[in-house]
């Protein structure tokens, strides 16, 4: 496995080769990220796997500075997980001037939500997730549906500007417990640990309620927010929106259900897709 830190050498390393898959993370890798560079390795030609916390994706008051750098412990989960070449820019190396032109997806999907609440979240993904691709010229990329709306924002920006590469959206994974693994989990303290998974399981009420009748999706999400509010969650929404763009629902969309809500000082996201609507 090769590492790698500057995008000539990167060019230089894939040349004559197939079209690599790739898997964009910001390190602190866990079974989560592994599992998209297991994926990535059903296909032929190199699996190449970028580290790099990228700034512009996050807030000035949010955890730029204190998000896990751990670049030798991931190399070595990498190798083990029979990853090819590790793309590991320096800021100075993605960004060696100020990134002036970004790409901005469309308010509707990018300004809802995760967007609503860290506004040019999406910017900062869609700019870094589209110098990448450029970078690496993958035929197909790997990514998490645990951030699900990142997921469908990356598919529709390949779409419209029709980038030769394959968007792959693997599930979850979480731990026994239900709590969908994430580099952020680690900011929890013990207690707050223990109390993490019921993010999860009222998603869960919530998909196993929604085939109810006389139970209406105002409701649901109402009676969600109320019990994390009860065991001292902060929650910024509960909503259960249609999979395909994540508007509002019409009869018979495929739904899926996402919630972002703040447990002490730490922000967890997640989602469950429900098969019947409410
Ligand atoms: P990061 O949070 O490191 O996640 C990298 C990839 O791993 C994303 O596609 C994410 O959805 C996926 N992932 C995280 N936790 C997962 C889990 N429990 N199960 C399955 N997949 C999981 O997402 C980013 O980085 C950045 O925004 C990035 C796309 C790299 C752009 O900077």
């Amino acid at each position: 496995m090769r590492i790698i830190h500057s995008i000539p050498e990167l060019r230089a390393a894939l040349r004559g080769q197939p079209a690599p898959s790739f898997v964009p993370t910001m390190g602190n890798l866990h079974a989560g990220h592994l599992s998209l560079i297991e994926t990535a390795r059903r296909r032929a030609g190199p699996v190449v796997a970028s580290i790099f916390v990228n700034r512009l994706q996050f807030a000035p008051h949010e955890d730029f500075d204190r998000y896990p750098r751990t670049l030798e412990r991931d190399c070595s989960a990498l190798l083990d997980s029979g990853c090819d070449v590790v793309f590991a820019p320096s800021e100075s190396e993605l960004y060696p001037e100020a990134q002036t032109y970004q790409l901005h997806a469309p308010s509707s999907l990018a300004d809802i939500l995760e967007g609503r609440s860290r506004p040019g979240f999406f910017t900062g993904v869609c700019t870094v997730v589209l110098k990448l691709f450029h970078a690496v010229q993958p035929g197909i990329a790997v990514f998490g549906k645990k951030d699900y709306q990142q997921w469908l924002i990356v598919k529709g920006m390949v779409a419209q500007l029709n980038l030769p590469v394959e968007i792959h959206g693997a599930e979850t994974v979480r731990d026994a417990d239900g709590l969908a693994l994430s580099s952020r989990n680690g900011y929890l303290s013990e207690a707050e640990r223990r109390e993490a998974p019921r993010l999860h399981r009222v998603l869960q009420g919530i998909a196993r309620d929604a085939g109810g009748a006389g139970i209406g999706r105002a409701q649901l999400e109402e009676r969600a927010m109320a019990e994390l509010i009860e065991h001292g969650w902060q929650p910024d929404y509960v909503a259960i929106r249609r999979r395909f763009d994540l508007g509002e629902p019409l009869p018979g969309d495929p739904l899926v259900v996402l919630a972002a809500a703040r447990l002490g000082g730490t922000r967890l996201i997640d989602n469950v897709e429900i098969a019947r609507g409410p």
